[in-house]
């Protein structure tokens, strides 16, 4: 009888199962067209002996052995509780329905409790690292219930990218936690994202860099404290040309972004927990921004397009790259403080005990966000001081303070020459009012209680509510 079985052949489904197959599992496939799984079988090679095809649910129930773990891979949404619901059906008390894809985790925790109610376990598991890592190693992030992880916890630890030899998979809390964890994780991945295009954006307009000049810049740093996927993949992609006009494909390629929805939910549940992640909001303002191309070409006309040249504001070309690379770290520092900070208190909020040392150390591999600078993350948790926010945790605090310069002098020229940085600039902004021991909020009280009489707190008078002499009093 087969180890597992997988529902949803599209990439990310397929590569998966063929991962499971590849590490030794067989693996009952079933997909809602039935005409994929053949075709799935066909293409799979020597895997397909581990594979075992099933036209119905019922079949898919009968080929795995129980307690069946099934996971299932559809888009997120609808889709899933019309599986979910369907594979019900057929499955028996203590079998496990596990969510592998980009669920919001508010979905995620109704599912538990609705197919708690069932007698069956609800697993929602974050799978990181696109169709590549879905075939040769993800990071997974799963929450749900201990024992019904404990079940399948070998099979994900061994699809798992490793890190050294440590699996990137592991348990961060009940319910929707795997699928909270998931969530920031493409938040900050959007910070990422978003902070490097800024930074491509000055070398391209300001310091008018040709793709393959700034190719070799970003490779540059992807020998340094930047190292990550998704710098060396930047490198990658201004490196290449467009074989069709033998222009560099980054030119040939339509300047507006889509988003499927990840990035916002952090920032909803952010907000909704009180702690900004102003990063990742700018991050996907800019993503909406961007794909208003219309209006972006006429506000152009109708203002007139920014100077844009930064004519040596950084000085040479050597001194530039370094005050970029600063400009970068600094801001990443706080866009991951703050998507750390959001998980922090989403584990007090929902009483998760989410072990954040464990979540940065599933990160180090597999996923998009994996760096260097996750393992430095790993490293300050693991010595077991407890974190208030990342910026103020060596090395980190260090590191701030030798490159925050170098983040003010990135978006105060750019914003003279009208470089757009949102990204930047909440993050230097996040710094800034962090440090800022005497806030403006004096005076936001004093207009609240002015109009609403929402009164405040005076300072020589703590803890008592106090309102002032207005004259519309
Ligand atoms: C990953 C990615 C993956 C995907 C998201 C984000 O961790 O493997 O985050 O989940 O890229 O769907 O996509 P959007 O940019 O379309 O929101």
């Amino acid at each position: 009888m087969a180890d597992i079985g997988l529902v949803g052949l599209g990439v990310m489904g397929a590569n998966l199962a063929l991962n499971m197959a590849e590490k030794g599992y067989s693996v009952a496939v079933h997909n809602r067209t039935v005409e994929k799984i053949d075709a799935f079988i066909a293409n799979a090679g020597s895997l397909a002996e581990r594979l075992t095809p099933c036209r119905t649910l019922a079949a898919l129930a009968e080929a795995v052995d129980p307690p069946r773990p099934i996971v299932i891979m559809v888009k997120a949404g609808q889709a899933v509780d019309a599986q979910a619901n369907a594979l019900a059906d057929h499955l028996a008390r203590g079998d496990i329905l596990i969510d592998a894809g980009n669920a919001n985790f508010r979905d995620t925790r109704r599912r538990v409790h609705v197919f708690g109610e069932r007698n069956l376990d609800f697993l929602g598991v974050g799978v990181s690292g696109g169709e590549e890592g879905a075939r040769h190693g993800p990071s997974i992030m799963a929450g749900g219930d201990r024992k019904a992880w404990a079940r399948v916890e070998s099979i994900f630890a061994d699809i798992a990218a490793r890190f050294g030899n440590e699996p990137c998979a592991a348990l961060v809390g009940p319910e929707g936690a795997g699928h909270f964890v998931k969530t920031i994780h493409n938040g900050i991945e959007y910070a990422d994202m978003q902070m490097i295009a800024e930074i491509y954006g000055i070398m391209r307009d300001g310091l008018g860099l040709a793709p393959d000049e700034m190719a070799g810049i970003f490779a540059g740093w992807n020998e340094g404290p930047l190292k990550s996927y998704l710098i060396e993949i930047t490198a990658e992609v201004l490196g290449t040309t467009d074989p069709k006009t033998g222009k560099p494909l980054v030119e040939v390629i339509l300047d507006s972004a889509g988003q499927k929805g990840t990035g916002r939910w952090s920032v909803i549940e952010a907000q909704d927990l009180g702690a900004p992640a102003t990063v990742i909001e700018a991050a996907v303002a800019a993503r909406n921004l961007s794909s208003r191309k219309a209006e972006r070409i006429a506000d152009e006309k109708l203002f007139g397009a920014a100077p844009r040249k930064l004519d040596g504001a950084f000085g040479n070309r050597n001194s530039a790259t370094i005050v970029l690379e600063e400009a970068m770290l600094a801001g990443k520092i706080a866009a991951y403080a703050q998507g750390f900070a959001v998980m922090a208190k989403a584990s007090e909020e929902f009483a998760w005990d989410l072990p954040l040392g464990t979540v940065a150390k599933i990160w180090r591999a597999g996923c998009i966000i994996r760096s260097t600078f996750l393992d430095d993350i790993a490293t300050t948790y693991e010595k077991g001081s407890a974190v208030r926010n990342l910026m103020v945790t060596e090395p980190f605090t260090g590191m701030l303070k030798a490159t925050h310069g170098s983040l003010r002098r990135v978006v105060a020229e750019a914003s003279l020459k009208g470089i757009p940085v949102p990204a930047l600039a909440s993050a230097l902004a996040y710094f800034d009012f962090s440090r800022t021991a005497r806030s403006t909020a004096d005076l936001t009280q004093a207009q609240r209680d002015f109009f609403g009489a929402h009164g405040f707190e005076r300072v020589d008078e703590p803890g008592k509510v106090a309102h002032g002499p207005w004259s519309n009093a």
